[in-house]
């Protein structure tokens, strides 16, 4: 079991500790965050200690990953909260370098995914995030070397990312995907649902409930287009701006039409003020009708 939580703020300090622990423990699980943990990232820690013997977390609100009108600024910062739950979490280490051990004065080097960071979902709207994403990705687990890293399915297409990027780099780590958390109502935890005013929060549910239903409108046979623009009308009735609402290929993320062609993972981003949420759901294809 864990003897107590070590923080850790530079690359070597990391290496030393990694190696240090696996000399008493073998299967390390990485779990890398921007912090202002919630149990959407908690769910991860706890899957990580399932698989795991060791456990890292990371913080580090990586400023390549936003654009320029983005909220890197005032993206939430809750150390304290975070070290104190991450302690309760039984965590072995973290590791929490600030920006110039991660970019240090003359970093020149870009990981710049395709494939499924070339989707047209994310990456239309936000074209600086997934080199962002990747760079860091990357570096944190070569920093770390662990045999597992976890991220979330609430950001789905980021993890395919970070599983493209691993296999291409040939990174000796195993990527395990966790199911999304949510509130009672189906909203989905995130660092930036503190923005929604309390009007915003009320609707924000319905982005889940309009992937619901698209999923068993497409269960039940209707035409994914027309489940799709049905889904679509409901959450702009909301109030909110559709980014995207799509039916893509789960493992692909190539656009589908219809409901044979693959297992299938529904996709939306929307903005409601000048907050944006995004979330998905698979659609069982097993229970999918004759047509
Ligand atoms: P962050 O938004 O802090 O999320 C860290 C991890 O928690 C990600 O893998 C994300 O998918 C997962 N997560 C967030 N909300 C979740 C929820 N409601 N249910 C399940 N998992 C959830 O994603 C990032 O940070 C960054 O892009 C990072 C990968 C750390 C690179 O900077």
């Amino acid at each position: 079991m864990a003897s107590g939580l070590r923080i850790v703020r530079t690359v070597k300090a990391l290496r030393a500790a990694v190696a240090a622990l696996r000399r008493r423990r073998r299967v390390l699980a990485l779990v890398p965050t921007m912090g202002a943990l919630h149990d959407g990232h908690f769910s991860l820690i706890r899957l990580a200690h399932r698989q795991a013997d060791l456990l890292a977390a990371s913080i580090f609100v990586n400023p390549t990953q936003f654009g320029p009108n983005e909220d890197f600024r005032r993206y939430p910062r809750t150390w304290k909260a975070d070290i104190a739950a991450l302690r309760r979490e039984t965590t072995d280490l973290v590791f929490a370098p600030d920006i110039k051990e991660i970019y240090p004065e003359g970093f020149a080097t870009s990981i710049s995914p395709k494939g499924p960071a070339l989707a047209s979902l994310e990456d239309k709207f936000r074209p600086h995030f997934f080199d962002g994403v990747a760079t860091v990705v990357a570096k944190l687990l070569i920093e770390a070397m662990p045999d597992i890293a976890i991220f979330g399915e609430k950001d789905y297409q980021q993890l395919l990312v970070i599983r493209r990027i691993t296999r291409d780099l040939d990174l000796p780590v195993k990527i395990v995907g966790g199911p999304i958390v949510r509130e009672d109502d189906g909203l989905a935890l995130s660092s930036r649902n503190i923005y929604l005013s309390p009007a915003e929060r009320k609707n924000a549910p319905v982005l889940y409930r309009a992937l619901k239903e698209s999923a068993s409108a497409i269960i039940k046979g209707e035409r994914i287009g027309k489940a799709i623009a049905e889904g679509k009308a409901k959450i702009e009735n909301s109030g909110f701006a559709v980014d995207y609402l799509e039916a893509r290929n789960a493992e692909t993320l190539a656009p589908i039409t219809y409901a044979t062609e693959g297992p299938i993972r529904l996709l939306v981003a929307a903005k409601i003020g000048s907050i944006r949420l995004i979330d998905n759901i698979g659609v069982p294809i097993n229970r999918i009708g004759n047509k």
